[in-house]
């Protein structure tokens, strides 16, 4: 396909009026499809059915005897922390498992950082004058909702020109600022990008220096074992690391079984240092007695080991694998060689991150929910919702049928198209 900035004013009127009628013909459709959240599908879920009918009947005693009906056990059930320790890279005495989600547990670890002082650390957060953390972009955006709750600045750090981790910069800002307590990081198979860290980059993070001597990295190892080839990227053991470059405190591990076995119905883990776990437990002792057992229970009995996780995991691979190669056909079909849009492919996770003309993705997000394709909303990716650039769009196919989301991505093409169209001919 021709690159669209060497058309003519002339070629570009018509294939303005092109685009029109098609983007007509499509919304004439009525369709509804959505392809804004990082759903697991149905028939994902469907995979896990068997934790629905475990522990079982009169089945309640963990391998050590506790009872798991009842309260207490704040760590959370050692079999299962067993299943998730080499997984997250973690030993299992510093590793906690918790209830669903590990949202909740990011959510809380820095509202007790704002209330009480970290180890390490001299004053709570919330009497910091402006307190900050670097936010590497693209995003997610429940990570910059913690913050912007919190009331605690975000400064957005951008990709180099190849799309990898401007790891200079998030040095040099780290060293610069004790107000910057802080670093939002998904290590591996990134939302949105899929990017993965290097092992020199994770080493640099561990060892750089921070001015604030309670500057912490969450290190959200959300999309740990989700891959959706055979090549499986493995990253750097980050605790070790940092315990080894003399910062054993840096960084708080998280993940959870939220798109391994249910995501309304999981288990969800936090890895630290030992003065990071007790001064968590202790705040965390006055908020409940225990986590649900019950599902660490089943959820042990149903993964069995760390490679009972990796087989579930080939499942849902092969679910989702075709649909995000549809999604790379369609880009690439419609939008190859075009010079309008670029987009990642990566190694795992749950998204794909699509790049269009600047200046036209809030039009593209509006043109899809006219024609009733439903995208994540513009700038969500960044921090205040504020991308400058007005370009980044985040797809997730993993919920939608491929039928759904081949007619999704033929509608998202053309929005793509005509709102680039349209605004070079503004330019012209
Ligand atoms: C990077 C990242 N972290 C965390 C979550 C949510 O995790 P949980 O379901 O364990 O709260 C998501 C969900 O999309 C995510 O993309």
């Amino acid at each position: 396909m021709n690159e669209f900035s060497a058309l003519g004013t002339e070629a570009l009127h018509g294939l303005r009026e092109d685009l029109r009628k098609d983007y007509a013909r499509f919304q004439e459709r009525g369709l509804k499809l959505d392809l804004t959240r990082g759903k697991p599908s149905a028939e994902q879920l469907d995979f896990s059915n068997e934790l629905l009918t475990l522990p079982g009947a009169g089945e309640y005693r963990a391998a050590d005897g506790t009872d798991c009906r009842n309260y207490g056990g704040l760590h959370g059930l050692t079999e299962l922390r067993e299943i998730f320790s080499p997984l997250l890279q973690v030993p299992v005495e510093q590793l906690i498992a918790s209830d669903n989600s590990s949202l909740s547990l990011m959510h809380d670890t820095v509202m007790h950082a704002m209330l009480f002082a970290l180890p390490g650390g001299s004053v709570r957060w919330v009497d910091v004058e402006r307190p900050a953390f670097l936010c590497p972009v693209p995003g997610y955006d429940r990570h910059f909702a913690i913050c912007e709750k919190f009331g605690i600045e975000m400064i957005p750090v951008e990709p180099t020109a190849d799309g990898g981790l401007d790891i200079d910069e998030i040095e040099r800002l780290a060293a610069s600022d004790a107000r910057i307590k802080g670093l939002w990081f998904v290590p591996k198979y990134s939302n949105p990008t899929g990017v993965s860290v290097s092992e020199g980059h994770a080493a640099r993070l561990a060892a750089m220096n921070a001015a604030a001597a309670d500057f912490r990295i969450f290190w959200d190892d959300a999309y740990s074992v989700h891959h959706l080839t055979d090549h499986h990227v493995t990253v750097a053991p980050i605790l070790r690391l940092c315990a080894e470059a003399g910062n054993a405190d840096r960084v708080f591990v998280f993940g959870s079984t939220s798109k391994v076995t249910f995501a309304g119905a999981g288990v969800s883990f936090l890895g630290t240092s030992p003065a990071n776990l007790q001064w968590y437990l202790g705040h965390i002792a006055k908020r409940t007695i225990g986590p649900d057992k019950v599902n660490h229970l089943r959820h042990a009995r149903f993964l069995g080991d760390a490679e009972g996780v990796q087989k579930l995991m080939e499942q849902h691979r092969d679910n989702l694998a075709p649909k995000f190669a549809k999604v790379q056909e369609i880009l690439a079909d419609s939008l190859g060689g075009t010079g309008i849009a670029t987009w990642t492919e990566a190694f795992g996770g749950y998204f794909i991150s699509l790049d269009v003309l600047d200046g036209t993705a809030a039009e593209v997000i509006r043109l899809a929910k006219e024609a009733g394709i439903a995208l994540t909303p513009a700038g969500s990716t960044y921090p205040y919702g504020r991308d400058v650039r007005d370009r980044n769009i985040r797809l997730a196919p993993s919920f939608p049928p491929v039928a759904d989301l081949d007619t999704a991505m033929r509608g998202v093409v053309l929005c793509v198209k005509l709102a680039a169209v349209e605004k070079l001919l503004q330019q012209s």
